[in-house]
């Protein structure tokens, strides 16, 4: 068993348009134009050199309103029943999400970005830029989700968000 406890510090917050869960698009891909702000604690201020010279970041947070934990569920997109491993559901363990944004520009500590599927008020732990070199793959396998239609997909994914 593990019971060392790894303490993160916030290091700033994601604002965006979405209030509730269930009406917050499933990934950025489902919510292209959608804004929203990732504001940097000032502390943070130096690691933003360069940045602005990336179009697309990945954000790494805190889904801090999921009340549960599973280890087994039926995603979004599924009606049959996953390992929460093959998911990208926010009831997972450690709560960690990850979302690939566009960014559109900077200005003081303020991420202006767009294709936002991240709920207001949601705590942020990392800032990574996206790499064509590193992060671009072929011939890749995305197991059950190759079984779903593109346009059920698009429309299941967007979840009646508002644009
Ligand atoms: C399927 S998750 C995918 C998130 C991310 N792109 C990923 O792959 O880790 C997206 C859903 O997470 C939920 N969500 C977003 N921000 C959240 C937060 N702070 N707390 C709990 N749930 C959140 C919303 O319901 C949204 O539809």
């Amino acid at each position: 068993m593990h019971d060392n406890k790894i303490i993160f510090h916030p290091i700033g917050v994601i604002h965006s348009p979405h209030k509730v869960m269930s009406k917050t698009p499933i990934q950025p891909v489902f919510c292209s134009d959608i804004k929203g702000t990732v504001v940097l604690d000032a502390e943070y201020a130096d690691g933003l050199k360069d940045l602005q010279e990336f179009s697309h970041i990945y954000l790494f947070y805190y889904f801090h309103q999921s009340q549960k934990t599973c280890l087994r569920l039926k995603p979004y997109l599924s009606d049959q029943e996953h390992g929460i491993f093959a998911t990208r559901t926010p009831h997972r363990p450690n709560k960690l999400g990850m979302s690939l944004v566009r960014l559109m520009k900077i200005k003081d500590t303020i991420l202006h970005v767009k294709d936002i599927d991240i709920l207001d008020g949601t705590p942020l732990f990392d800032i990574k830029p996206y790499i064509q070199r590193f992060d671009s793959r072929e011939n890749t396998r995305s197991g059950w989700q190759d079984a779903i239609p593109d346009d059920v997909a698009s429309v299941r994914g967007l979840r009646n968000s508002k644009r």
